[in-house]
């Protein structure tokens, strides 16, 4: 938009550029969430060797699927083919990993690298916990800080964004679980004939 100001000059305001993100609520979630989350085995070993759950090296970081992976995928399929038919792109999802964050327990600061969108989906989430916690690539011209915000994500969304945003999971303030499933959206792309 333009406009004159009272001078001699006029003037226009635009959005270089945005960050985006996609929030699905899937709606099965609720009626197979605890049998679902029932069959995990919270007790590995495998993957109890950091601060919290995750079987990300047991699994994801060795370019295995996890047992769950298929199941996790058939539930998330709508929202995938539709997020999908949005960006006009044929995606692959080679894998994905489950974080259990127990009291007090967090996820620093990190990306996962500039590789198309990233997932979370919120498997155990109180009103009272905080979803996943983004910082703005952009620091504000004034202030120089990096804007912290997290989405209006409630327990059985499932939200995509860019790959390389960095974010992190703030600590678990209460007693209950929080946990979460994620994977990584490559772009997929055919191999000439
Ligand atoms: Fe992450």
């Amino acid at each position: 938009m333009t406009s004159s100001t009272q001078s001699n000059s006029t003037k226009s305001r635009s959005e270089l550029f945005q960050v985006p993100c996609y929030i699905y609520h899937i709606d099965t979630w609720k009626d197979i969430k605890d049998q679902y989350l029932g069959d995990m085995n919270w007790e590995d070993p495998a993957c109890l060797t950091g601060h919290y759950y995750s079987d990300f090296y047991k699994y994801y970081a060795k370019q295995r699927k996890p047992p769950y992976h298929s199941s996790l995928m058939e539930l998330l399929k709508p929202a995938i083919d539709d997020f999908a038919s949005l960006q006009g792109e044929h995606l692959k999802i080679p894998g994905s990993w489950c974080q259990n964050y127990a009291s007090n327990q967090m996820h620093p600061v990190h990306t996962h690298g500039v590789v198309g969108f990233s997932s979370v989906f919120y498997a155990q989430l109180d009103p009272c916990q905080k979803p996943t916690s983004f910082i703005s690539p952009f620091p504000d011209p004034w202030s120089t800080v990096h804007e912290e915000k997290q989405p209006d994500c409630k327990e059985g969304d499932l939200i995509f964004f860019p790959s390389q945003l960095f974010h992190q999971s703030l600590p678990n303030k209460i007693k209950s679980d929080r946990i979460i499933f994620s994977f990584n959206v490559f772009p997929w792309h055919a191999q000439p004939k």
